[in-house]
């Protein structure tokens, strides 16, 4: 019986995914943005502006010319024709540098898909990365143009104002990355994320929603289109207040009876509750009232059935509860839980009976299989569904 509720909200997620279309979104100015000041941070630590990383990190000066020659030699996987119409359209010879569909192209599509299962099942894709990067290099800006126009353009629209053709038939819409908006960030609520924050974006992807993983793009192109989307958000690398939070050292009882039982407690203190549920469903008394910065509808999170976008690991999960997602209704506790508070509120959330934590139904796999066929057959890339293709049918 429950395993049947289960796979039919299971399949209308999916359904919900491609079919549900969406009301005209107004502005983003609607947006409401937190402001934190400084000073008044006694319960996490956050890392002071001047202490922060420098957008560009320090490793070999060698390593990142080989690295930017390899990229350079291999922009992409080929686009499909409309992608290439639309990416000539906008950068007009640039395009003629990729190479013309060959054999080679096949490999990463199966690779893709071994990916694509490590993120369904919550596994690490790999977002640390190797060489260092000056996110403001031209090169990488222009070969980031370039990739984002082939996989991104689509959903995200052209400009990046989350317009594109498939965005109409999407639930959550693509982002508008002009709006300067994200949700998954390191930082404060109401700071732009670090380039690090939009690298695991685009090498993990939002599970459950349109946004894919692209862990298997060479790690530069995923830095070039770090680079494209800090362009379009308009935010200055490095442009911080407070800068990334700190996250303590996890402690080992988080799966011990009275750390959940703490968690527990807390979750309906800080009233998470109202919204998730008290059982985590996302059925809390406030959860029907609860809109987007657009005004769109938006559930809370249902801790059971839901794998959570950002993944399951845990420094991913306290930093959500920690910073906020921007542009929902969903607060950062920064100021108002300690790191011990938030170190609770996972152990009571990982111990709910879920299908989402680190384990995926076997429909949903088929489903993405299913997924990944039907992009094969059109000669599209798995995985990636929004490279252009499907506005050229
Ligand atoms: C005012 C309503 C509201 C309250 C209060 C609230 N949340 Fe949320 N939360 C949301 C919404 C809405 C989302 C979904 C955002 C999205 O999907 O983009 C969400 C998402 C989440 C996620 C999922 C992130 C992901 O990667 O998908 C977690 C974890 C979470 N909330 C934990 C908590 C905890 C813990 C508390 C209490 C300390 C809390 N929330 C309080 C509305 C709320
Ligand atoms: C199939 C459609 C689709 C494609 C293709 C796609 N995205 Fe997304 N993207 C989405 C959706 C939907 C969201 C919003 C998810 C949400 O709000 O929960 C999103 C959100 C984002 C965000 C915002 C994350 C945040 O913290 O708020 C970024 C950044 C992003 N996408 C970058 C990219 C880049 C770069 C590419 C190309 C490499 C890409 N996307 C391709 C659908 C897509």
């Amino acid at each position: 019986m429950k395993a049947r509720l289960l796979t039919a909200l299971t399949l209308a997620m999916w359904a919900g995914l491609t079919t549900a279309a969406l009301a005209q979104a107004p502005s983003p100015q609607a947006a409401s943005r937190s402001v934190i000041r400084s000073g008044k941070l006694e319960a996490n630590t956050v890392r002071p502006a001047s202490a922060q990383p420098p957008a560009t990190a320090q490793p070999s000066a060698t390593r990142y010319a080989q690295a930017k020659q390899a990229a350079a030699r291999q922009p992409a996987a080929q686009p499909s024709r409309a992608a290439a119409q639309h990416g000539a359209a906008q950068h007009g010879a640039a395009q003629h540098a990729m190479p013309q569909r060959n054999r080679a192209f096949n490999i990463p599509r199966e690779r893709r898909w071994i990916k694509l299962q490590y993120w369904l099942r919550g596994q690490k894709i790999p977002s640390k990365p190797d060489v260092s990067v000056n996110i403001e290099d031209p090169f990488l800006l222009k070969l980031g143009a370039q990739l984002f126009d082939m996989y991104c353009a689509n959903c995200h629209g052209a400009e990046g104002r989350g317009d594109g053709p498939r965005a109409a038939g999407l639930q959550p819409r693509p982002r508008d990355l002009a709006s300067g908006m994200f949700k998954f960030r390191s930082t404060p609520s109401g700071e732009p994320p670090t380039p690090q924050d939009l690298f695991q974006t685009i090498s993990g992807g939002l599970r459950g929603t349109g946004m894919l993983p692209f862990a298997d793009l060479p790690e530069m192109q995923r830095w070039a289109l770090v680079a494209h989307v800090t362009k379009l958000a308009g935010t200055a690398p490095g442009e911080f207040d407070l800068g990334p939070v700190e996250i303590p050292p996890q402690p080992k009882d988080l799966s011990k009876p009275a750390r959940i039982a703490r968690g527990r407690q807390i979750y309906t203190k800080l009233g998470c509750d109202k919204c998730h549920g008290a059982e985590g469903r996302g059925d809390g008394p406030s959860a029907n009232e609860q809109v987007d910065a657009y005004g769109v509808p938006m559930a809370p999170r249902d801790f059971v059935i839901q794998p959570l976008k950002r993944g399951e690991y845990i420094e991913d999960v306290y930093r959500t509860i920690v910073t906020g997602l921007d542009g929902t209704p969903m607060p950062g506790y920064l100021e108002s839980a300690s790191s011990e508070e938030i170190w609770d509120l996972i152990a009571f959330v990982r111990s709910l009976p879920s299908e989402g934590f680190n384990k995926v139904s076997p429909l949903e796999i088929a489903r993405a299989r299913e997924l990944v066929n039907i992009q094969q057959g059109r000669g599209q890339h798995a995985v990636v569904s929004g490279c252009g293709c499907g506005s050229g049918g």
